[in-house]
């Protein structure tokens, strides 16, 4: 897939198969993630990788419209010390690695873990460090439903302004 397609046909999906993801795939998708630039080149973030159905499973009660993501084969959160979190710095990496997983064949969507100290405590972080955000990943099922909230992006008329505001 060439990497303007890749980036543009790259929606988020919330079912997958019982395949893992692993092996030469994950590297190539956890280097994307590597390789996004951070603000002022701090590199705060670490990747969580979690695998583990009990850890999954407490994740779940972290987030609002998390109820899903126990069934992922991979969940990949984003752990940074509270006074470093950069938002604009995980979502980097966060597409990084959504768009490189969907050129070889996965899917991925980003969920918001609104409870901090949930997540914190069912990951195990130091108290300083928080994970606002993961992505689930995994290989998508062939007859996946749309999801609910699927439509069309706002027209490039809409989006763009050139300039001033009006
Ligand atoms: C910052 C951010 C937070 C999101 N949080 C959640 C979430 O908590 N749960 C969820 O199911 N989807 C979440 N999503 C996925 C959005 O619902 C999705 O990006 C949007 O519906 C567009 O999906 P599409 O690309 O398939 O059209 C989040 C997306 C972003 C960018």
């Amino acid at each position: 897939m060439d990497t303007y397609k890749a980036i543009v046909s790259k929606r988020d999906v919330r079912h997958y198969t019982d395949q893992p993801v692993e092996g030469e795939v994950l590297q190539r998708v956890l280097q994307a993630g590597r390789m996004a630039g951070s603000a002022k080149n701090s590199e705060a973030n670490r990747l969580m990788l979690i695998t583990d159905q009990a850890v999954q499973d407490a994740l779940v009660e972290a987030g609002d419209f998390a109820s899903w993501i126990g069934s992922a084969p991979l969940i990949i959160g984003f752990a940074s010390p509270a006074p470093l979190l950069r938002l604009f710095d995980v979502g980097r990496q966060a597409q990084n690695m959504m768009v490189a997983g969907h050129a070889e064949g996965l899917a991925s969507c980003p969920v918001t873990l609104q409870h901090a100290d949930k997540a914190r405590a069912a990951v195990g972080l130091p108290a300083d460090w928080e994970m606002p955000m993961i992505i689930t990943m995994g290989w998508p099922v062939a007859d996946a439903p749309d999801s609910p909230l699927k439509r069309e992006r706002v027209a490039l008329e809409e989006l763009v302004r050139h300039n001033t505001w009006s």
